[in-house]
């Protein structure tokens, strides 16, 4: 077996044969097949392409050396360090190739998607009993022909008081433990407010349902919060009597209880002429639900509309009375605590 030479020996070397050149170069593919095939990645087999085919590699060597031969032997090397080339170049862009292949099918086997596993599933928040109840009421009032009307949780005097016909130093100031704020402001008491800014801008006929929070300075217990929930109920009209405003609390009364026993209670309110109070017969005992009557012509005449042609009733109802007794619940304060344990039954 000859003597092999490498690159730099052979370009340095004075005595070469063509049987050595054909040697290193059957010993260079054979070397580079295996080395292409060991690379791993794009960057190995640039260097393999460089150590081999570059300006400075193993073939160039090859070819330097390539002078010192006769010249019939010459194109015989030089064909074969062609061909080798090209054979090299082939293969150093088969081996990246496969890589590529190898690397996206393995990506495609990590990002494998599981159908069968099952779901994680994602916790859904839930209406709140409260609004739950708004809702159900107000709808059963638009199945009647109302509509949703809503106003200011933070009111003035004449809205909240003197419009409805509860003047300056009149006792029934009394009856509502206000929260007053500076000047003429103050938190809404009740809902009836939006009866006088509906009817400011709108004229009659109307119907309509105004939900929303008030707001008394009351000590907290089982019954009572400092803010709770109304919604009021107003019908303005030609002829209307209190055997509508009967026939219309009847007709939503057993559309949302069923078949308790209702009653009506005699009453007062500055708004109303005449006023009831409806309870509800539950758990053995009559538990008020709202307060209602016919608009008092003081009201429809600061509104600049004629109470001999137009009427109406109106009535304020208690979200919180309603839901606790729906919802068999005995203390108020549980509507408020934000207990997931006790939101969640709803
Ligand atoms: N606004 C009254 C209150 O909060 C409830 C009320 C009574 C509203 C009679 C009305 C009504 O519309 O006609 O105590």
């Amino acid at each position: 077996m000859p003597k092999v030479f490498y690159g730099y020996d052979l370009a340095v070397s004075s005595n070469v044969s063509f049987k050595q050149l054909k040697v290193e170069l059957e010993l260079l593919e054979v070397e580079a097949e295996k080395e292409i095939a060991a690379a791993n990645d794009s960057i190995a087999l640039e260097k393999i392409r460089i150590n081999l085919l570059g300006k400075k590699g193993r073939l160039s060597a090859i070819l330097g050396a390539m002078g010192k031969l006769s010249v019939s032997e010459r194109p015989l090397v030089g064909q074969r360090a062609n061909v080798l080339k090209t054979k090299v170049q082939s293969s150093i862009a088969e081996r990246l190739d496969s890589l590529k292949t190898k690397a996206i099918s393995e990506l495609i086997a990590r990002e494998v998607l599981d159908v069968t596993v099952p779901p994680v599933g994602v916790p859904l928040g839930k209406r709140h009993p409260l609004m739950k109840t708004t809702e159900e009421i107000v709808d059963l009032f638009c199945g009647l022909g109302y509509s949703v009307a809503e106003g200011p949780e933070v009111e003035n005097d004449h809205y909240n008081f003197s419009a409805l016909n509860i003047p300056e130093n009149h006792p029934a100031r009394d009856m509502q433990d206000t929260f007053y704020l500076h000047d003429d402001f103050l938190l809404r008491t009740h809902t009836s407010p939006v009866q006088i800014r509906h009817l400011e801008q709108n004229s009659p006929p109307v119907r309509i349902v105004a939900p929303g929070r008030v707001y008394r300075r009351d000590t907290v217990d089982s019954t009572h919060s400092p803010v709770f929930h109304q919604v009021e109920v107003l019908a303005i009209d030609e002829g209307l009597d209190f055997s509508h405003l009967r026939g219309t609390v009847m007709a939503f009364l057993k559309a949302f209880f069923g078949d308790l026993p209702v009653r009506f209670r005699a009453s007062y309110f500055p708004f109303t002429e005449p006023s009831a109070e409806v309870d509800v017969q539950w758990q053995g005992r009559w538990l008020e639900v709202m307060g209602c009557g016919m608009v008092d012509p003081a009201v429809l005449e600061g509104l600049k509309l004629d109470p001999d042609r137009w009427s109406g009733f109106a009535a304020g109802l208690g979200v919180e009375r309603f839901c606790m007794v729906r919802h068999e619940i005995d203390d108020i304060r549980r509507l408020y605590t934000s207990d997931l344990r006790f939101l969640d039954q709803f």
